[in-house]
């Protein structure tokens, strides 16, 4: 690592008030592919590169959990090429990392309907999953076939389902127990979300887990972002008052 850059980071672990949870929008993969004449699926894979290096980053600094919007339910309305070129990637990308992960004590999960993938490739992710379930490292949660207004509606099913059953009295649920019956019911809301390539939206993102999260929008198109620009976001983060509607 340059020194520079080691620095860069020293500084920010010295200041502490670290981000525990970062979530990332990585977007910006065709435009990436398209400023350069590429197929958009060059894009994705250039997008890879970049997952690579910020799921290194994130470990290095002690982050606690990392979750990468990686395929969204709405995604599935794009070209069919685009769409296997996407999820053939996932799929060798995890065949071909596992083993660097497992090194690096990170623990693979996902958040979303992972059930509507095909068997094969949910099969290669939990086989990751089940052999990195006791690593105490980063948690790198991928975001896969997820919407979050789905997450939503199958968490109230769930609830309906348990009143009915009698196992819950509706009058009892909190925000703690709705949070309990969501995808990422094992984890702590994003403190930091960071958006790549400038766009100013959610997209359908943990739409109840940012409430309440630090937004920070670059636009740098996501295959070029760096661990210099990651740093900046956490920088940017550890200078921001957290009010939560008090004084
Ligand atoms: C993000 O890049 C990757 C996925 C949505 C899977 P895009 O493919 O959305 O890139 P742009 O927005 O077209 O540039
Ligand atoms: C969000 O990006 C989804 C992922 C990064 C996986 P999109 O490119 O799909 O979002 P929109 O279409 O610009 O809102
Ligand atoms: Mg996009």
């Amino acid at each position: 690592m340059p020194n520079e850059l080691n620095k860069l980071k020293e500084k920010i672990l010295k200041k502490g008030n670290l981000p525990g949870h970062i979530a990332i929008i990585m977007d910006g993969n065709g435009r990436w592919a398209r400023r350069r004449g590429l197929p958009r699926t060059a894009g994705h894979k250039a997008g890879v590169t970049a997952v690579k290096r910020i799921v290194r980053a994130a470990g290095d600094m002690g982050i606690s959990v990392l979750t990468l919007f990686t395929f969204s339910q709405e995604n599935w309305k794009r070209p069919k090429n685009e769409v296997s070129a996407i999820m053939k990637l996932l799929y060798e990308t995890t065949k071909r990392e596992i083993n660097e992960l497992d090194r690096n004590n990170v623990k693979l999960m996902t958040t979303g309907r992972t059930e509507e993938l095909s068997p094969r490739r949910r099969q290669i992710l939990q086989e990751a999953i089940e052999r990195t379930k006791n690593n105490t490292g980063l948690i790198l949660n991928l975001a896969l076939n997820y919407g979050g207004r789905t997450e939503i509606l199958d968490a109230v099913k769930k609830i309906a389902g348990d009143v009915k059953r009698g196992k819950l009295d509706p009058a009892q649920l909190t925000e703690e127990s709705f949070s309990d019956y969501l995808y990422t019911n094992t984890l702590p809301d994003p403190d930091l979300l960071i958006r790549t390539s400038g766009e100013m939206r959610i997209s359908n993102f943990l739409l109840w887990q940012t409430s309440y999260t630090e937004l920070y929008v670059t636009d740098v198109l996501w295959p070029n972002f760096s661990v210099r620009d990651f740093y900046r976001a956490i920088q940017d983060y550890q200078s921001r008052e957290r009010r939560f509607g008090r004084l």
